[in-house]
């Protein structure tokens, strides 16, 4: 494979004490979890409004119940890939760095990342809509299963659902504060696997752009964010992304 990084993006990259990274479903895609949109996206073939919003949620909360079920038994036998461990290694060569993800499939944490910004929760926990309490991926099985009709109440009574954000819905507030201020003090900005579509999360790249940061895209395909990127990696990012580890390790051991 040629070389990635160009002489300015050595320079950018090896002068760089904080570097943000922005992930979406892209850089699951490897490890087998279906990404949004693009071929064979989910929502190429599912109603996203019936699937991730809160109201589809309260008109159909056991096919919603069950899809969410159906996915996370999906995710629990899917392992993260090299995409997700490189950035493990990325971590140690960089002073600041923060990783933002829009996935919540956890793939992150379980490939070793030790502080992941989930800017759309995580489909690991969910919570009880009337008393908030919350249930593990076990507990919500019990209480799944013991349903009659794929409805999971809460001890309580209440209907309990998946600690995601939908459509329609507000980021967690505290999570996206910090996704906000590294952004904005981003000397490098990674964007790697997401199709730059879905606000807030999709300001990010182009917040850290015009605060002077140098952004890099890696992408199958181009897409709304290739024009404004300083530089563009075409390719799967489990393959791009250990390349770029290594020419990245190998300029900061000759600087
Ligand atoms: N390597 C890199 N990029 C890839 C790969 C791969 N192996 N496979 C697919 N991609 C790219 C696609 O080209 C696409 O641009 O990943 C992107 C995935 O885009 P989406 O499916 O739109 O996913 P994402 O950008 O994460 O969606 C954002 O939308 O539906 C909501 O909440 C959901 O978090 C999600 C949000």
């Amino acid at each position: 494979m040629d070389l990635l990084i160009s002489d300015v993006t050595k320079q950018r990259l090896g002068q760089a004490k904080r570097v943000v990274v922005l992930t979406g479903a892209g850089i699951s895609a490897a490890s087998g979890i279906p990404t949004f949109r693009g071929e064979n996206g989910l929502w190429t073939k599912l109603a996203p409004q019936e699937l991730a919003s809160f109201e589809g949620f309260y008109r159909n909360t056991a096919v919603v119940s069950e899809w969410y079920k159906h996915r996370r038994d999906i995710i629990e036998v899917c392992q993260p890939n090299a995409a997700h461990t490189t950035l493990v290694e990325l971590e140690k060569l960089v002073a600041e760095f923060t990783l933002i993800t829009q996935n919540i499939d956890g793939l992150h944490q379980r490939a070793g990342s030790q502080d992941v910004i989930e800017l759309h929760g995580t489909i690991m926990q969910n919570y009880c809509t009337r008393c908030n309490r919350q249930y593990s991926v076990a507990e919500f099985a019990q209480i799944y299963n013991r349903s009659s009709n794929h409805v999971p109440r809460c001890f309580c009574g209440g209907i309990v659902r998946p600690n995601v954000v939908w459509f329609g819905e507000s980021l967690p507030v505290a999570a996206y504060e910090r996704a906000y201020k590294a952004s904005m003090q981003a000397e490098v900005f990674l964007a790697i696997g997401t199709s730059a579509q879905v606000r807030p999360a999709a300001d990010l790249p182009m917040i850290a752009k015009e605060q002077g940061a140098y952004l890099i895209e890696i992408n199958i395909v181009k897409t709304v964010l290739t024009p404004h990127a300083d530089l563009f990696l075409e390719g799967a990012a489990d393959k791009i992304l250990p390349q770029f580890n290594r020419e990245y390790q190998s300029l900061l051991a000759n600087v």
